[in-house]
């Protein structure tokens, strides 16, 4: 009996402790928020002593415990508040010479003081830890979280303190066999609190999250819902567009959620005029409010259609690099400097690869009216008949589509990039597809997906079985690059087994930029010119392409990529060199994008 009442108060405190990791919180921006933000004391902990005893058993008195001596006598091997700091948000690799290439643990402690109003909650709110992150509060353990690229958040109402606070987070980006991504990548694997960190306080019913788009294939019905999050959740929400004049009002469930539709007259948001509106979000215990843009997006046959009228999306492939300082992307200006970049190659759209870049990113595109296709970091070699890695991989989707579901610009969601054709791989991703169309029907369906030449070596064909369950082809190439000289394109001929629209999410060759020469040389500005001008010609003669891609906005880091002086640890195959220089290959695609602005292609 009493073994009983042990085990029943145990699975209390577990499932107590498990449920403060809450659902996604959506929108931080439009709620009362407090930064984290700056100088964070760090333990470089290789072996992870902090965490596991000498038996590497998990230790109930690790560093998330924060001790302090309390005698002379006292036996305390770490602290934190006499450790050196990092920059948060920021990657640890390039803040100091030495972590460059660290790959393991690093705790992170940030100290707070907070005077908890009555009948407020309080969460902690992460925009991104590569790779594993726990988290701990005043020595509790609030959870973990995997994936290194989309946010998640804690409840600390219970735990957090007037003064004194000590929030301690263990950033673990040792990479894993059974991991999204896996072992290898041809990125950084730049570690550590990579996004903001904040406080966000919330009325003790609050509004959780929403989605409010034009409902498929509608331009004047707006449907979506709203849900609310705490103890009254049956309440009546409204939702309003101040300048439509619309105000319309909705009951939640006893779940606290609320189904919404309304007819609305609204001006789309476009490339051309990226209209948004304010959208307030009204609760009788709270109000949420958000920047939205309306537009419908969809396919017929090989034809996208935005706003219901035929699009070619003129794109470029952007990783979250930072330009000029080089690491890990994170601020607005970071996302103005690389998407106004992109706007003068003449895009209209662009691929975030390979994994959901910071929040700024989605927004600035709103803003700045450049689509988006945006991608979870199921890339190459997964493990795809493990269930962890589909559970992970499914997660990751989830709290991508949440925190972006209101973005008028993101158009495309995409599933994965260049994995090898299975039977596993197939049911894999076709379970990613039907989640994502399950938690938003509105938005597009891709993935890089594979091809390959017929017999006569000049003809790709294009019928990767995925090709079945997306609404848009992806395929990356590399005609002239790793696919014999620039000239081979003009003999290259594209065929696909789908009436689909394809785009071509990948082509392009390295240089480095100053580095000159005669078009056939590998790694000139000159060969790289010389690909592109074949690639623009090859891609013109292909009926179905519906958008283009080229690798890659800016040079990026990369482990795969040694060559002394020419790459140095960088992929060279940027159109503009990490230092904001545009080579030769730039002024290509950007005459091509100027003659086909406003012309679909015959
Ligand atoms: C691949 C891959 C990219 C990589 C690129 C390259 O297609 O998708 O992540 O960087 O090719 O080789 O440069």
């Amino acid at each position: 009996m009493k073994s009983i009442v042990l085990l029943i108060s145990l699975l209390a405190v577990i499932s107590c402790a498990q449920a403060q990791q809450t659902d996604l919180i959506a929108n931080t921006d439009g709620r009362k928020t407090i930064s984290l933000d700056g100088e964070w004391r760090t333990i470089i902990d290789p072996y992870e002593t902090g965490y596991y005893d000498y038996r590497y058993q998990p230790s109930s008195d690790g560093y998330f415990k924060d001790a302090k001596p309390k005698t002379k006598s006292d036996l305390i091997e770490y602290d934190f508040d006499t450790s050196e700091s990092l920059k948060v948000p920021g990657d640890w690799n390039t803040q100091q010479e030495r972590l460059l290439f660290y790959e393991g643990t690093i705790w992170y402690k940030k100290a707070f003081d907070y005077q908890r109003k009555e009948n407020t909650r309080l969460f902690v709110y992460f925009g991104a830890a590569n790779y594993i992150a726990d988290v701990y509060l005043n020595g509790e353990k609030l959870g973990r979280h995997e994936g290194g690229f989309t946010p998640f958040n804690f409840e600390i109402t219970k735990l957090v303190r007037d003064t004194g606070n000590s929030l301690i987070v263990k950033v673990d980006n040792k990479r894993r066999r059974d991991a999204v991504p896996t072992l290898i990548t041809d990125w950084w694997n730049y570690g550590g609190l990579t996004r903001q960190v904040k406080l966000v306080e919330t009325p003790a019913t609050f509004v959780q999250d929403y989605f409010i788009q034009l409902q498929k294939g509608s331009r004047e019905r707006i449907s979506g819902w709203v849900k609310l999050n705490g103890s009254k959740l049956d309440q009546k929400v409204t939702v309003r567009i101040p300048e439509a004049r619309i105000s319309k009002s909705f009951t939640t469930d006893a779940n606290g959620s609320a189904q919404i539709t309304f007819d609305a007259a609204l001006t789309l948001w476009s490339p051309d005029n990226p209209k948004l509106y304010d959208v307030v979000i009204e609760a009788e215990t709270d109000q949420v409010q958000d920047e939205i843009g309306f537009r419908t997006i969809e396919t017929r046959g090989t034809e996208i259609l935005l706003n219901g009228r035929p699009i070619f999306l003129r794109g470029v492939c952007i990783h979250e690099e930072a330009p000029f300082r080089g690491g890990r992307a994170y601020s607005r200006e970071d996302a103005l400097t690389l998407l106004t970049w992109a706007k003068e190659l003449g895009v209209n759209f662009v691929r975030l690869a390979h994994y959901p870049h910071n929040e700024f990113m989605l927004r600035e595109a709103d803003r700045l009216g450049i689509m988006v296709w945006s991608e979870i970091p199921v890339y190459w070699t997964i493990l795809w008949e493990n269930s962890a890695t589909l559970e992970n991989a499914q997660n990751q989707l989830r709290e991508m589509i949440t925190r972006d579901q209101n973005r008028a610009a993101v158009i495309i969601w995409s599933m994965a990039n260049e994995t090898p054709l299975s039977n596993a791989r197939l049911s894999f991703l076709k379970k990613l597809i039907d989640h994502a169309r399950s938690l938003d029907n509105s938005r597009l369906i891709s993935a890089a997906m594979e091809r390959h030449y017929l017999n006569d070596t000049t003809t790709q064909m294009i019928d990767d079985p995925l090709g079945e369950y997306v609404d848009v082809f992806g395929c990356n190439e590399y005609v002239g690059w790793y696919d014999g000289l620039p000239e081979k394109a003009d003999r290259v001929e594209w065929k696909m087994n789908y009436q689909k629209p394809l785009i071509m999410t990948e082509f392009g060759a390295e240089a480095p930029y100053g580095n000159h020469g005669d078009p056939l040389t590998r790694w000139t500005e000159e060969y790289q010119e010389n690909a592109y001008q074949h690639q623009v010609s090859m891609l013109k003669r292909i009926p179905f392409l519906r958008g283009t891609c080229p690798w890659i906005l800016m040079d990026f880091r990369s482990p795969r990529r040694p060559l002394p002086g020419i790459q140095d640890f960088h992929n060279r195959k940027g159109l503009i060199s990490d230092r904001g220089e545009k080579k030769k290959a730039f002024f290509v695609m950007q005459r091509y994008y100027q003659e086909i602005r406003g012309a679909l292609p015959k």
